[in-house]
This record gives C-alpha cells, structure tokens and sequence, in this order.
C-alpha cells in the first residue's frame, strides 16, 4: 500500500514537471546533462543524427531517442515542438576547424536550425542555450562580465553568438556562456584543452603551447550538467537572463594549466610554440559572481577534475575517435 502511492506519487511528480527536448544530446555534454536529468525523473525527448557515429549509449537509458537531423524541418513541426516545456537546444558542429572544414553545415546546424526553433515554439516555452565565451577577447587583467562585448572571429564563434542572440530575442529564455569544459563524459572529447592536455600526458607525448600565456577560465562538466538543471529548477528568477559559467578562482594561462597537470602527472612535458594563432584569440579573465548571486554553487575543482581525467582516459577503449578535429 505505501509502496503503491509512493509510486503514485512519483509518476505525479514526473508528469507535472515540464518536458524537456535536448538535440544534440548524444554529445560530450548532452551524455552528462541527460544523466543528471533523469536522476531528478524528468520526461526526456534527446534529437541526435549521431554525427561521429558514436555509440548511442542514450539508448538504454530511460529516453524517447530520435535519430534525427535538426535541419530537418518536416520532422521538426510546430506541432512536435509545442509539446515540450523546456528545449536545451546543443546540436551543433563545435569547435573552430570543425565549422571551418563545413561553412554551410555550420551555418544550417548551428544558427539556422535554431532560428527554426525559436519561430516555432509557443511564447512560454523555455529554452536554455550553452553559448561559448570565446569571443570576450579582451586580454589583460580586465575582467569580462556578461555586459563584455562578444567579438568571435571563428566561423563557430560567430555561429553561436548569433544563436544566443536569437535565443535571447524569445522572452522565455537562458543562456549559459560556457569557460572552457573539463571532465569525463560517455563520448568523451580530447579536443578540449585540459582533456587534451591531460590526454597527451597520459600517452607521454610533448605537447607545444601557443598563445601560452592566454588567459582561461574553467568549468567541471558536471557543473555543467548541473547549472541545466539549476536553471530549469529556478527559472523564473534566472529567465531573460545571460550568465557566465565557470570556477570563479580559476582564470589560468595555458602554462599555469599546464603547470597545475604537472603536478598531478609529474612526467608532463611541454614546450612554447611562438607562432601558431588562436582562432578566436581567446584570452580574458572571466567573472562569474552573476550566477553565484543567483544562488549557484560549483561542486567541482580544476584539481579533481585533472585526477578524475587521468584515471578516466587510460580507461578509454582504444580505437575510437574521441575528438571533433
Ligand atoms: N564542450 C564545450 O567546451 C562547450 C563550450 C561552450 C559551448 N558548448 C556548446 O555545447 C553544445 C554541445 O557541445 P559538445 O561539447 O557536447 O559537442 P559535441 O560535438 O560532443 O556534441 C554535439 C552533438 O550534436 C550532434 N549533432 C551534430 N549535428 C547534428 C545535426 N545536424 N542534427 C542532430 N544532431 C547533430 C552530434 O552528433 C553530437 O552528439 C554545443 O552547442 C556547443 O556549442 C560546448
């Protein structure tokens, strides 16, 4: 008898919370913000054309999975959008060379299919957006807040920031502008710099830095996943609103970060290149108070973060390709 309405009482709570609809769910950060959302029994719609044919592990989870294209405007109707109550919208071609290699599919999948998006949804809606704070670029000490202009050179960088603007046009809306993500995740990314970083210390190869002493900031990808939820839980005080998404204390130079991996993993070995470019020339200082004062707590640390890494890319399975390079 308890048992039955305790489970009552859970199937209520499920169908009260809104619907979510995430594309591009089966990628590095949808893997973790899926699994986070159906620990709090949240009714999950993922969108996936399993772009680098990567094992779909979201399958087996508790999901309505798509394997669909978000370019796809017969499949994506008004209809089926007005559906759900929140859209995590993080398809997408991510990273520079990647977007650089296909300009048009960069444009189609990245801005365009959000647009698409944006014109079909009802106006109450939510929709949270992971947006890349590449593009702050101001160098120096000065610290970048969220009212920073964004100046993205890269064809990725200008393709999100013209999402964020046409996210943040519907009056129901978050965006999240992201430091750079560390972490393990079911499809695993080394193309990010400290993965990469941590990876290539693994396999005792010398790595070269440019644009050493750019400046970063840092963010564990749970707290990613988590700040999702966050924003979903509380969104009527976060709605409207762009925050900054990274460890407060941890704007580091590439030769800090790689200093704070030698540490951990005594045998890294690096060496400063003089001449290779950023794309987007990222190299700021970022604050993040904005979020904290909206009640965010961060779980994870820079330090944790390279442990868990250097324990968790020797258990890769090899031969796959866990790069958007
Ligand atoms: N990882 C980061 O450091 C970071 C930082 C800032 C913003 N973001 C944003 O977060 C989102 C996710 O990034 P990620 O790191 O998980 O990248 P990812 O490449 O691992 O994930 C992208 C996902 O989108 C899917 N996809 C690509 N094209 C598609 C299409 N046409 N239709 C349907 N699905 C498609 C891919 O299969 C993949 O699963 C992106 O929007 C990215 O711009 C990521």
């Amino acid at each position: 008898m308890i048992l039955n309405l305790a489970k009552r009482e859970q199937k209520y709570l499920m169908f009260n919370k809104d619907k979510i609809l995430i594309t591009g769910g089966a990628g590095y950060l949808g893997n973790v913000i899926v699994r986070e959302l159906i620990k709090k029994n949240y009714e999950i719609t993922v969108i996936d054309n399993l772009y680098f044919n990567q094992k779909n592990y979201l399958e087996s989870c508790k999901i309505n999975f798509l394997k669909w294209d978000v370019r796809d405007a017969k499949l994506i109707t008004k209809n089926f959008l007005e559906s759900f109550g929140v859209i995590i919208p993080l398809a997408a071609l991510v990273g520079a060379p990647i977007c650089e290699a296909n300009q048009k599919a960069a444009y189609e999948i990245n801005t365009k299919s959000i647009q698409h998006i944006v014109n079909n949804i009802s106006s109450n809606t939510k929709i949270i957006l992971p947006n890349t704070n590449s593009g702050y670029g101001i160098g120096g000490s000065k610290y970048c807040d969220e009212s920073s202009p964004l100046n993205p050179i890269s064809i990725y960088g200008k393709s999100k920031v013209e999402s964020e603007r046409i996210v943040m046009s519907h009056k129901n809306s978050i965006s999240l502008r992201l430091a750079t993500v560390f972490g393990m995740s079911q499809r695993m990314r080394l193309d990010l710099l400290v993965n990469h970083f941590v990876s290539e210390a693994i396999n005792d190869n010398e790595v070269e830095i440019f644009e050493g002493k750019f400046m970063r900031n840092y963010v564990y990808i749970l707290d990613v996943a988590r700040a999702f939820c966050y924003c979903i839980e509380n969104f009527d005080k976060m709605k409207n609103n762009v925050f900054n998404l990274g460890l407060e204390d941890v704007n580091l130079s590439k030769i800090d970060l790689a200093n704070e991996i030698k540490k951990i993993i005594p045998n890294f070995k690096f060496k400063i290149n003089e001449f290779d470019k950023d794309p987007d020339q990222r190299n700021y200082i970022v604050t993040n108070k904005k979020i904290l004062e909206h009640g965010f707590n961060f779980v994870g640390s820079l330090n944790e973060g390279i442990k868990e890494l250097n324990l968790g890319i020797r258990n890769l399975p090899k031969g796959e390709k866990y790069s958007n390079i």
